[in-house]
């Protein structure tokens, strides 16, 4: 049946998302332990639709694009320094929040909070913008 094949495509599409969101992101009562930009008592829920709209969709990556793989386990290690794109993802994160204060005079800004420029005004679900239309 034409719907049930339809259906399964979409279980066996979210199941793995579903996953790794089921253990990257913490319990209520846990903290998160290498936060340098965000709030460090960011509530699970607003974590995950940070990494999962702005980063994930907004740059048309996956979790890997950012974070190392732990080298025992092979399990991603969301709290490790292990790849330069977690950096850079930093700085872009401090330069988009500069940019909403500098010019939009928003005055408390934050990634994931309601910003005039947000990391997908840029990117538009591509990892490097500046290459997209060569
Ligand atoms: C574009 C890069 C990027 C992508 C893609 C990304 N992340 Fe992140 N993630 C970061 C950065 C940068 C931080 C640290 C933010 C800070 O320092 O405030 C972080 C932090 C985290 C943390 C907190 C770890 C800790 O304890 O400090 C978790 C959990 C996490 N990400 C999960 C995920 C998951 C799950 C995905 C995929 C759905 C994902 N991330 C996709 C860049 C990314
Ligand atoms: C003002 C425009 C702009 C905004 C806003 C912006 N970016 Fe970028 N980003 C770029 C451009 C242009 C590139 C490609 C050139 C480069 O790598 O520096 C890029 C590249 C990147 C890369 C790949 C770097 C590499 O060399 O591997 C990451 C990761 C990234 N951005 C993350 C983010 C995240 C996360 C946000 C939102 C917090 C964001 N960017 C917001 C313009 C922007």
């Amino acid at each position: 049946m034409k719907i049930n094949r339809k259906f399964l495509l979409i279980i066996a599409l979210a199941a793995p998302a579903g996953i790794v969101a089921a253990t990257a992101f913490k319990p209520p009562d846990e903290q998160y332990v290498n936060l340098k930009v965000l709030p460090k008592n960011i509530s699970s829920r607003d974590l995950q639709k940070i990494m999962v709209d702005d980063f994930e969709d907004g740059l048309g990556v996956a979790c890997n694009f950012c974070h190392s793989a732990d080298k025992n386990t092979g399990q991603l290690d969301f709290a490790a320094d292990g790849k330069p794109e977690k950096e850079i993802a930093r700085e872009m994160m401090r330069t988009t929040i500069g940019i909403n204060k500098k010019f939009f005079k928003i005055k408390h800004p934050m990634i994931g909070q309601a910003l005039t420029v947000t990391c997908n005004t840029c990117h538009n679900g591509v990892a490097f913008p500046d290459k997209a239309n060569e």
